[in-house]
């Protein structure tokens, strides 16, 4: 069995700061933020919280699939920025969808958490346990943001992508995750003394152009594909130039690789979904499409999935 995606959805918050805000805020400007990260807008949480957010994106992403809330029977939610600890993400969109007949669980893999939720959905279907998953990334990191360190508030923003799976018949498409734990200390946030994001962005930046093109060799390798048979590579939305720097390693036309960082900057787990509901909704995704999807974040942790549209 595999999961088809027959859903998706996505939510971020109306409120935004672009690049203009945020000078009046830190030293920066725009013209910079541009340059080294492509980033000109991010959406921030106002009302909204985690739940809120994952609970929009998940009845978008149920509109049309076919689903109904209690014909879920899993729900993973991707986050590491929830406001509160107990109960998880997961069982408070299930409360909310009213879907009484999932189990829940919520996972913290960072930036690469939509892929590891991806990966274990398709492991439960693959298996015949459950027949129709609801995965989220969900994610509010203006709560975790420093607005006084200029070299992290500028990256990140708020919002949550959600994908519904069903289980068809097939083989499972390649898929992989990877952790090398001995240079967490790379990207963290620790509760105390100061709950913060703090970073080596040189360091995360190397990493990330390094690990994401072996990622997506090492998938085509698995698959016995080449990018000739690839129509999109949806990569974790961090940074423009990690994009581009990955294009250039893969010697691939940067018209395969969709971005949309520059309105909502980094949203960690949930912008892989994020993106992929916007290209849905354009109308970009065929069926019978190969796409990659390629993360890479905290932890440290990065992967790669094969999606049949
Ligand atoms: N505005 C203006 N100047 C800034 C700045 C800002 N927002 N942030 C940092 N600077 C300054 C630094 O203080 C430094 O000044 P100095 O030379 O006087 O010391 C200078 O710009 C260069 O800093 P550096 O850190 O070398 O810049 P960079 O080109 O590496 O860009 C990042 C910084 C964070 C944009 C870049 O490293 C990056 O994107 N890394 C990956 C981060 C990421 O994606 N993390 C999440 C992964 S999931």
């Amino acid at each position: 069995m595999i999961g088809r995606i027959c859903g998706t959805g996505s939510y971020v918050p109306d409120h935004f700061l672009d690049n203009n805000d945020l000078s009046q805020m830190v030293e920066t400007s725009d013209e910079w933020i541009r340059e080294r990260t492509g980033v000109v807008r991010r959406h921030i949480v106002q009302e909204d919280t985690v739940v809120s957010m994952a609970v929009k994106a998940s009845r978008r992403a149920l509109e049309g699939s076919g689903i109904a809330p209690e014909d879920l029977d899993l729900i993973i939610v991707s986050t590491f920025t929830s406001e509160v600890l107990l109960p998880s993400t997961a069982c408070e969109v299930q409360k909310e969808l009213g879907a009484g007949n999932a189990t829940c669980f919520d996972l913290n893999a960072a930036c690469t958490g939509f892929l590891f939720a991806w990966n274990t959905a398709q492991a439960y279907l693959a298996q015949g346990m459950y027949r129709n998953a609801l995965i989220i990334g969900a994610e509010r990191l203006s709560r975790y943001v420093d607005w006084k360190d200029r070299s992290t508030c500028i990256l990140f923003g708020d919002g949550a992508g959600a994908a519904v799976l069903k289980a068809e018949k097939g083989s499972t498409l390649p898929m992989f995750t990877h952790s090398d734990g001995a240079k967490g200390e790379a990207l963290t946030c620790f509760t105390r003394p100061d709950t913060y994001i703090q970073m080596e962005g040189q360091a995360v930046f190397r990493f990330a152009v390094k690990k994401v093109p072996e990622a997506v060799e090492e998938l085509l390798k698995k698959a016995d594909m080449t990018m000739e048979d690839i129509d999109y590579l949806v990569l974790h939305q961090a940074n423009r130039r990690i994009v581009e720097a990955v294009a250039k390693r893969l010697k691939t036309d940067i018209s395969r690789f969709p971005m949309n960082l520059q309105e909502y900057g980094n949203t960690s787990s949930a912008s892989i979904p994020i993106l992929l509901d916007e290209m849905n909704r354009e109308g970009k995704l065929k069926r019978g499409q190969k796409i990659i999807l390629a993360g890479f974040g905290a932890g440290l942790s990065w992967g790669a999935s094969l999606v049949e549209w």
